[in-house]
Formats: structure tokens, C-alpha cells, sequence
């Protein structure tokens, strides 16, 4: 008779505790515990291969052989470089985002390019006519993918023994259970265990498993956060739903840069490869306007390019007006301030308005040269360079300082088009590198004016 026990798993990030608790200690929501049964059975082991319950001794790290060719070349150049050129075996990729941004599409236009393998893609969420459908809007044909609709993770590895694929797709990872545990399709413990049996899987057989997993916005679905740390890669779709372009961006890669960046354009036969980044960069560009500046920033580990805006006019009351959406008021004041009396601009009888495009959010400093860049270019009504980008943060005496990060900064301006780029003189060590990109280095703001306007 098994035994059976139940605990309490916070929905958001996954933390497990015996008792209900109203707030999570681990990431502070409030009421996100949820009961789950967590069945246990003695783990009824699943023959992956012959030498399953091989015991393990330590080696000499260099008794190991290392058997070559370990990366299988994709045709899809994009997904290739994020993942670090080319699929890793027996890599466990966690491909997480919104719902309909486009994953499943991405994925059998993965399964059906590659000609070469053997494509096991299992779906949980579609019908095979559905998918049919979908294939056919991709136009390509393939007889070496396989399509399966199940969600019942046992029956899934039967058939993959069956099939001996090269490769498994699992969509999505939510809809998938284990009959080791009880508790929903989609709650956090059946998550958990089924992608763990799945990372058992791809180490013994060496199948690459690419898992799908969508994300909430308010995370109320047992969020692929919990499978960040199992999983080798994490890699995510992001972009406006109602935007043609998809970026195509890694989390985590333990076999691989994180820096890497994919683009790709939803056209009707599926996700176009964007191969020339700027072409983005030309398209949504109409006249140069003046007050409008590009920043470097980096969200968490991301380098992300976003657009300044500020407006200067005269005041129409005795007190002028400061007012900022996306960006720290007191921040904008300083760097008023600094203008004003390093600079020797007058702007104590402005109204400013400035505003980050795209209505997000961001405290990185390193913005602050943009910033100061776009009220000096509607201040004086004189256009930024669409091809110029900056990074900077600006100390109290008008000097620029150094940024984190700078190099994948850099690297992210270049993929997306830029041609220069201004810093701070005092960020060390670029000098050595070759970039394609000018890199402009300044020690203070009137060098960055008369760089910007002359
Ligand atoms: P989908 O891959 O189903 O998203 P997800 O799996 O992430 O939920 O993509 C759905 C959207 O993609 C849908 O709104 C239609 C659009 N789409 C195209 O524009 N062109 C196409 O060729 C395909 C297959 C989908
Ligand atoms: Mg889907």
C-alpha cells in the first residue's frame, strides 16, 4: 500500500513546506500555497538503456574520454548561435514564453527542417490535424517526424523507445503527467517530476529534449521558474504579440554564452530567420527626430536597447515642470542639476518631460548619458544620430563613470545595427578588443556634446 503524503507548494517559485503558509518566505508573494498530494511509491525505474542501474565510481578527470563530435550543426542559424552553434547531446532546453507568441510554430519548423533527424514531437496541447494544419502553413515535408498526442509521460518514453529519435520535443511541459504522482497536470511536484524523468532520459540516451513552457504574466500557472536550475539551457521567446519580430533570447546555457540574441520575423508560412538585425532598426525609423536618444541598458543579465525620449520647452508657470514615466524622478533632477551647473546650460526655467519608449521600467545608470544626450538634443532642437547609441553612467561633477557589463553591451548594439557607440574613457580594458562598431570614449559631458552636435 503506498504511502501517501501531501505538501504545500508556493505556485510562484515553487517552495515546498509541510504546513499552509500565507506568505512565501522564499520570493515574499502572498497566498500562493496550494496543496498538492505527492504520492510515494518506490520509483518504478524506466528502461532507458541496458546499463541503467550501472553504480557510478569517481574517475580521474583525465581517465574521461571525451567522445568528439558532441553538437549536432541545426539548420535554423538563429536557434543554432543561441544555443552556442549548434544542439548539445543529451541537452535538456527549457523553451519558455507567453502564450501564442509562437513557440510551438518555432519548434516543428525545427522538426521539419531537419531532414536528417529523426524528430519525435509530442504535444499535449493540439490535435494532430491541428498540427497537420500548421505544417502545411510551413510548407515543408518531412517523413522523419513523428507527431504524438499524449500526456501521459510513460507512455511517451514506450514510444520513444520505439522510435529511437534524435531528437524529442516535448509541448508542453505543463500539460504532461506521471503516474508517480497524483496531483494535476501542470501543478508544480508534476512539473518538477516529469521534467526530471526527462532529464534522466536525455543523459542515458543522449537524445537532445527540448521542453516547452509557457509563462504567465502574473505566474499563476506552475511557472517554468521552478525548472530553471534542472534544465542545462533556458531559453525564451519574447516580444509583442501584436509585433511582427520575435527575439529569441538564453537565460541560462551551461554549454554556451548567455549574450546570444535571435531574431525572427512571424510571416504567414511560419518564423522568417532575421539574418541583418538593423533591417528591424530601418524599418521602424521614419525622419531623426531631435530628443531622442538610444541607450545600452542591461535588464538582470539581459543588454537590451531602448529608446529615450525628452521633451524641453519653456515653462508656462512660475515653476517648472519635471516629470518622467520609465525613469526616477530625483535622478532626472540631478541630472539637471549637474547640466545647469557643470555645463552651464540654462534649463532652471524648462519644463522637462522625458519618457522611456515601450512604457518600461529601468534603473540601470548606465542610461544616464542617454538621458542627458536626449534633453540637450530637444534643448538646442538638433537631432541625436540614429546610427549612435551610449552607455554611461554621470557622476555629480559632469564625469562620466564606467559601466558592468560593457562588452555585452557592445556586442548587443552591434547585432542590432549601431555604428557607434560613446562610453565612459575610464571603462578599462576595451581598447585591447576589435569591435566592427567606433567606439567613442569621453571623460565628460561637454566632450559628449560636442561629439553628438558638431
Ligand atoms: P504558436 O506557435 O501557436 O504559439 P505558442 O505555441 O507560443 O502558444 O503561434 C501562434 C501564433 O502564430 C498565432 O497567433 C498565429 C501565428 N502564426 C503566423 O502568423 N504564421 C504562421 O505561419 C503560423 C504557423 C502561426
Ligand atoms: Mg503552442
Amino acid at each position: 500500500m503506498a504511502k501517501t503524503k501531501s505538501a504545500f507548494f508556493c505556485q510562484n517559485c515553487g517552495y515546498e513546506t509541510p504546513k499552509w503558509l500565507g506568505k512565501c518566505p522564499s520570493c515574499s508573494e502572498w497566498n500562493t500555497f496550494v496543496e498538492e498530494i505527492v504520492e510515494k511509491t518506490l520509483p518504478q525505474i524506466v528502461a532507458f538503456s541496458k546499463n541503467n542501474d550501472r553504480i557510478q565510481k569517481p574517475k580521474s578527470l583525465s581517465d574521461i574520454e571525451h567522445k568528439g563530435q558532441m553538437r549536432i550543426p541545426l539548420k535554423d542559424k538563429e536557434l543554432s548561435r543561441v544555443l552556442g552553434d549548434g544542439l548539445v547531446k543529451a541537452s535538456l532546453i527549457l523553451f519558455g514564453g507567453e502564450p501564442g507568441i509562437g513557440k510551438s510554430t518555432l519548434l516543428l519548423q525545427l522538426a521539419v527542417k531537419e531532414k536528417n533527424l529523426k524528430v519525435l514531437y509530442v504535444s499535449g496541447e493540439e490535435s494532430d490535424q491541428q498540427i497537420k494544419m500548421r505544417a502545411e502553413r510551413i510548407g515543408i515535408e518531412n517523413e522523419h517526424c513523428f507527431i504524438l498526442t499524449e500526456t501521459n509521460l510513460q507512455n511517451i518514453f514506450n514510444q520513444a523507445e520505439e522510435i529511437q529519435p534524435d531528437l524529442l520535443i516535448i509541448d508542453s511541459i505543463q500539460t504532461l503527467y506521471s503516474n508517480q504522482i497524483e496531483s494535476a497536470p501542470g501543478s508544480i511536484s508534476q512539473v518538477r517530476e516529469c521534467t526530471s524523468q526527462l532529464l534522466r532520459y536525455a543523459k542515458q540516451t543522449e537524445v537532445p529534449v527540448f521542453l516547452i513552457g509557457h509563462i504567465t504574466k502574473e505566474g499563476v500557472l506552475a511557472g517554468p521558474k521552478v525548472l530553471e536550475h534542472i534544465v542545462d539551457v533556458v531559453i525564451q521567446f519574447e516580444g509583442d504579440r501584436n509585433h511582427v519580430y520575435r527575439l529569441l533570447r538564453t537565460i541560462k546555457n551551461r554549454f554556451g554564452s548567455t549574450n546570444e540574441l535571435g531574431i525572427y520575423e512571424m510571416v504567414g508560412s511560419g518564423l522568417r530567420e532575421v539574418l541583418n538585425p538593423s533591417e528591424i532598426l530601418i524599418t521602424s525609423s521614419d525622419d531623426t527626430l531631435s530628443g531622442v536618444a538610444i541607450a545600452s541598458t542591461m535588464e538582470g543579465l539581459r543588454p537590451m536597447l531602448i529608446e529615450i525620449q525628452a521633451l524641453v520647452s519653456t515653462a508656462a508657470y512660475g515653476t517648472p515642470q519635471r516629470s518622467s514615466t520609465g525613469f526616477d524622478n530625483k535622478r532626472l533632477n540631478m541630472l539637471l542639476a549637474v547640466l545647469e551647473k557643470r555645463c552651464g546650460f540654462k534649463l532652471g526655467t524648462k519644463d522637462v518631460f522625458l519618457n522611456i519608449a515601450g512604457g518600461i521600467k529601468v534603473d540601470d545608470p548606465a542610461i544616464d548619458l542617454a538621458v542627458v544626450a536626449a534633453v540637450m538634443s530637444s534643448n538646442a532642437d538638433l537631432p541625436v544620430s540614429k546610427e549612435i547609441c551610449l552607455a554611461a553612467e554621470i557622476g555629480l561633477s559632469g564625469e562620466l563613470r564606467p559601466v558592468s557589463r560593457l562588452e555585452q553591451r557592445i556586442n548587443e548594439a552591434e547585432k542590432l545595427g549601431f555604428k557607434k557607440m560613446i562610453i565612459s574613457k575610464f571603462n578599462k580594458g576595451i581598447e585591447k578588443k576589435n569591435y566592427k562598431m567606433e567606439i567613442i570614449t569621453c571623460g565628460r559631458i561637454e566632450e559628449v556634446i560636442r561629439t553628438l552636435f558638431t
